[in-house]
């Protein structure tokens, strides 16, 4: 993930541009959520005064458990209870998600894109990433649900701060059409996931999340310690993307790339396809309950 010093120069003045704005407010809950998810000795007290320092994070969080895709027989009074009522784990996630969202907001649709479609996206990849990795490899996954979430951040960077560039990045892509990558690349001069790794390793989040939101489309090229994560991400792209779930930023996917993470994982494809009906299902679910 190279850039030449002119790119290096305004990616690294957009991160500092991104670091003074409402994002990085964000973006410092989100590192101090991961970093729990990552620590096997953090206790649920520690997540819970992180979620106390947040009053809206733990007034949504406390909705969603009292909604009805919970559905605690009686009503959940305040995040200590919520601990006890869906566990730990469950809570760890669903603080990331909520967190995340909120970098999500705001609604406008051009040429297909839009931040509510984008976060159905990334709801979705981190879904089957986190699915792949428990039923294919016996492991949780935690920062593949955490990657999933963040790995497009960058367009939303974009969004946000290069707004005119963006715009156009976005019409060149739908009307050659080409990835939006390759647009960004020759708009902006560099592409999302550019920008998505250099605010990651600025926020100091995990280097498999760094590297795999810098390489979740050329996962081959990944550092080896993060190989199998970046890939694990391709495929999950890669099939939400086929199955239009939310915004589609390379609706022409390279097969051949697809194919190599595929025959490396040894992964194979009635598995991935029982994987993408269940992530269909509980997008589907989480739709009706208002939650998408
Ligand atoms: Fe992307
Ligand atoms: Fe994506």
């Amino acid at each position: 993930m190279k850039t030449n010093n002119a790119q290096g120069d305004d990616l690294q003045g957009l991160i500092n541009q991104v670091n003074h704005s409402n994002i990085s407010t964000i973006g410092s809950v989100v590192t101090r959520i991961i970093a729990i998810i990552n620590d096997p000795d953090a206790t649920a007290k520690e997540l819970v005064e992180i979620i106390l320092t947040d009053p809206p994070l733990a007034a949504n969080i406390l909705r969603l458990v009292n909604s009805a895709y919970c559905a605690p027989k009686t009503k959940i009074a305040d995040i200590q209870q919520a601990v006890i009522f869906i566990g730990f784990e469950a809570l760890k996630e669903l603080a990331l998600n909520q967190k995340v969202c909120e970098i999500f907001k705001r609604s406008m649709t051009i040429n297909g894109y839009s931040r509510p479609r984008l976060w159905k996206h990334s709801v979705a990849v981190a879904l089957f990433s986190k699915m792949l990795y428990r039923r294919e490899f016996g492991q949780r996954g935690e920062n593949a649900y955490a990657l999933g979430l963040l790995h497009d951040l960058g367009i939303i960077i974009e969004d946000q701060f290069r707004n005119e560039q963006f715009t156009r990045s976005l019409e060149m892509a739908s009307q050659k059409p080409c990835p939006l990558t390759d647009a960004e690349r020759e708009i902006i001069g560099y592409d999302h996931a550019h920008i998505g790794m250099a605010l990651s390793a600025n926020w100091n989040l995990p280097d498999d999340i760094v590297d795999g939101i810098g390489y979740h489309h050329n996962p081959l090229e990944a550092p080896e310690a993060s190989s199998d994560i970046s890939q694990v991400l391709h495929i999950a792209n890669h099939y939400c993307q086929q199955d239009q779930i939310g915004y589609c930023d390379a609706p022409q996917q390279d097969e051949n790339v697809f194919m190599e993470c595929c025959r490396r994982l040894n992964l194979e494809s009635h598995a991935l396809a029982l994987i993408m009906q269940d992530v269909q299902q509980k997008i589907t679910d989480m739709e009706a309950e208002g939650l998408l």
